[in-house]
C-alpha cells in the first residue's frame, strides 16, 4: 500500500509531530509512504517524495511543517479537484492523509467524493474543527497568547493604561475564549456573540471604583477589530488604551508537550485507519481517546463555544 501525506491551509505547531508520526507508523507497519510538499499545490504539481524513518529525525518539537503548506486556490474549482484525484492515482496512491483546518478537510472531502482514500488529522489554532476536543497546534497558540498577556499586564500595571489583545481565530472564539480566561482579563469578546462594549465599559467602571486602572481586553479577530475596541474606551470612558494584534505570532514556536502527544495519537491512527480500509474519515480527541468521525459530518456542524467557559469567564472577569 502507498500513502500519500500533506500538510495543508495555516500552519499549526504540532504539524511535524504528526507528520513523523504518519511516517512512522506507516513504515513499522510496511508501507510506503510519500510527503506531498506544498499542500494541494503540490499535489497539482506532482511534488511529492518518498519518506523514510530518518526524513523526519529531528523534528517532533520543531513549530511549522517541514512538508511546507498552501492555501491552494486551485482546489476551489472542479478541475482542479479532478486533476488532484488524478494525480493521486496517478502516482499510484491507495491513500492519502490530511493534515489541516476546515478549508483542508473541505478539499479532502471533494477528493472523496472523486474516489480518493483519504483521512483527516485536525490542525489549526483556530480549534474550530467539531467532532474533537483539539484540534493540534490549539494548546501551543493558547500558551502563547496567555504569555504575550502575562507580558502586557506588566506594562499596562506599570502605566495604569488598558491593553486591548486581538487574537487569531478567524471566525471562531475559541483561542481567544481560552487565552482570555488563562490570562485573567476582564473582559473577552468572541464572534459568537454581538460585542457589545456597554458591557465592557461596565467592567471597566466597576474596575475603576475600586482604584484599579489597569486592564486587560482579549478580543477575537472574528468579533470586532482591537482597533475599535480601543477607539470606543477611549471615547467613552476617556482612558489611555493600548492594542496589540498578535497576529501570526501565534502559529509559530515549539509545539506543546500536549501538541506532540495529540499529534502523535492522530498521525499513527490515522495511518491504521486506512490501513484497515477507513476513508472520509477525520480522526479527533475525545475524553482520552481518539476517534474518527465521517467528513461530511464534521464540516456540517459548527463548532459551538464551551458556554460554561463563557459564562465562567464572566464571572470570574472582575
Ligand atoms: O486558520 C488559521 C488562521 O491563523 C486564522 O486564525 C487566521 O484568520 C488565518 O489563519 C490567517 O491566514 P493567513 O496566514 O493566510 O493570513
Amino acid at each position: 500500500m502507498n500513502i500519500g501525506v500533506l500538510t495543508s491551509g495555516g500552519d499549526a505547531p504540532g504539524m511535524n509531530a504528526a507528520i513523523r508520526a504518519v511516517v512512522r507508523r506507516a513504515i513499522s507497519l510496511e508501507l510506503r509512504i510519500f510527503g506531498i510538499r506544498r499542500g494541494y499545490d503540490g499535489l497539482l504539481d506532482g511534488d511529492m517524495v518518498k519518506m523514510g524513518v530518518e526524513s523526519v529525525g529531528d523534528i517532533i518539537h520543531r513549530g511549522g511543517t517541514i512538508l511546507h503548506t498552501a492555501r491552494s486556490e486551485r482546489m476551489l474549482h472542479p478541475e482542479g479537484l479532478d486533476l488532484a484525484a488524478a494525480r493521486v492515482r496517478g502516482a499510484g496512491l491507495n491513500g492519502l492523509v490530511v493534515i489541516g483546518g476546515e478549508g483542508s478537510l473541505r478539499g479532502m472531502a471533494q477528493l472523496c467524493k472523486r474516489n480518493v482514500r483519504a483521512i483527516g488529522v485536525p490542525a489549526t489554532i483556530d480549534n474550530d474543527i467539531a467532532y474533537t476536543g483539539f484540534c493540534i497546534g490549539f494548546d501551543t497558540a493558547v500558551n502563547t497568547g496567555t504569555e504575550a498577556v502575562n507580558r502586557l499586564r506588566d506594562t499596562a500595571t506599570s502605566h495604569e493604561r488598558i491593553f486591548v489583545i486581538e487574537t487569531m481565530g478567524r471566525h471562531s472564539g475559541h483561542l481567544a475564549l481560552a487565552v482570555g480566561v488563562a490570562g485573567g482579563a476582564e473582559a473577552i469578546l468572541v464572534p459568537e456573540f454581538r460585542p457589545d462594549m456597554e458591557e465592557v465599559c461596565k467592567r471597566l467602571r466597576r474596575g475603576l471604583d475600586r482604584g484599579k486602572v489597569h486592564s486587560i481586553i482579549v478580543v477575537a479577530e472574528g468579533a470586532v477589530s482591537g482597533f475599535e475596541v480601543a477607539k470606543d474606551i477611549e471615547r467613552h470612558m476617556g482612558l489611555e488604551t493600548r492594542v496589540t494584534v498578535l497576529g501570526h505570532v501565534q502559529r509559530g514556536g515549539a509545539p506543546t508537550a500536549f501538541d506532540r502527544l495529540i499529534a502523535s495519537r492522530l498521525g499513527a491512527k490515522a495511518v491504521d485507519s486506512l490501513l484497515a480500509g477507513g476513508a472520509d474519515l477525520v480522526m479527533g480527541i475525545k475524553g482520552d481517546a481518539v476517534v474518527s468521525t465521517p467528513v461530511g459530518q464534521v464540516l456540517s456542524h459548527k463548532k459551538a463555544i464551551d458556554m460554561d467557559l463563557y459564562d465562567l469567564a464572566q464571572d470570574l472577569a472582575r
